[in-house]
């Protein structure tokens, strides 16, 4: 596995790749959902790429950018086992200069539910999303549905500004008992991971609901907002495939997203109806 940590290095090797190119962007501190994502895409192209970059314009002052795990030699060994061909790892300074053009998240879904509670910070995750995507040129890139609105937000730049890059969604990985995978998952004390599942476990229960026939979001929600109510609630949101708010359930077009912070660790789920 090639390890490479300047953009001039990165856009060398790519340019030496025939065929397909897969390439899956992290921040580290890598678990089974992002493995998930690396397997996928050895599995549909000749080469892979990862990155792992702890991009900084994606955090608010006062969230957790200097706190954030990372496990840069564990991540190396998970990459090199799971069959991947280029790891790139760069410091700030090889990804941003002082002054740059910067790109601005959508007016109104990158500022709604993830962007209403944390402004900007999809601005930051589509302008390293986008350099990414320019060093690496891949086929397809990979991005997990765990981050619905990212995944959305980056569909939608993808297509606004022309880029040829096939965006794969893929699925949510869990827990055996729900917990959805997550890097801040390490943060969670015993008893603050039991409370994190009823992050889950409200999401289950409006599925349920969902299949005995229930399609008013509302009565939905008062469930989902009942089970949750020990977490401190950011939001629960039900909306369509676009991020529009939904009255009634569209089966096959519905997603149902909750945030609640834990203790201090702010935790996001979500399920895919
Ligand atoms: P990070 O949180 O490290 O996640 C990297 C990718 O793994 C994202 O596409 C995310 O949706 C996916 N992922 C995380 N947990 C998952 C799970 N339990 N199941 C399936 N996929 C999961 O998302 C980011 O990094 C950054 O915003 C990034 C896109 C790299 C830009 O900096």
């Amino acid at each position: 596995m090639k390890q490479i940590t300047t953009s001039q290095e990165l856009r060398s090797y790519r340019d030496t790749c025939t065929g397909s190119v897969g390439f899956v962007p992290t921040m580290g501190a890598l678990h089974e959902g992002h493995i998930s994502l690396v397997k996928k895409s050895v599995a549909e192209n000749d080469t892979t790429i990862v990155s792992i970059f702890v991009n900084p314009t994606q955090f608010l002052p006062g969230e957790d950018l200097d706190a954030y795990p990372r496990k840069i030699a564990a991540d190396i060994k998970i990459c090199e086992l799971a069959g991947v061909d280029c790891l790139f790892m760069p410091t700030t300074d090889a990804v941003y200069t002082r002054e740059e053009p910067a790109i601005c998240a959508p007016k109104i879904k990158g500022y709604i539910l993830e962007g209403y509670h944390r402004p900007g910070h999809f601005d930051g995750v589509l302008q390293v999303v986008l350099k990414l995507l320019n060093l690496t040129r891949p086929t397809r890139a990979y991005f997990g549905k765990k981050d619905a609105q990212q995944l959305y937000l980056i569909q939608n730049m993808v297509r606004t500004l022309f880029l040829t890059t096939e965006i794969v969604p893929c699925d949510i990985v869990r827990e055996k008992d729900g917990l959805a995978l997550s890097s801040r998952n390490v943060y969670l004390s015993p008893e603050e991971r039991e409370r994190a599942l009823l992050l889950s476990k409200s999401l289950k229960r409006a599925t349920k609901m969902i299949i005995e026939g229930e399609r008013d979001a509302e009565k939905i929600k008062t469930q989902m907002r009942k089970i949750l109510s020990p977490t401190a609630i950011e939001y629960i949101e039900i909306v369509d495939r676009d991020f529009n708010r939904l009255d009634e359930i569209e089966i096959d077009n519905t997603i149902i997203l909750v945030a609640a912070k834990v203790g201090t660790t702010r935790l996001i789920d979500n399920m895919w109806v």
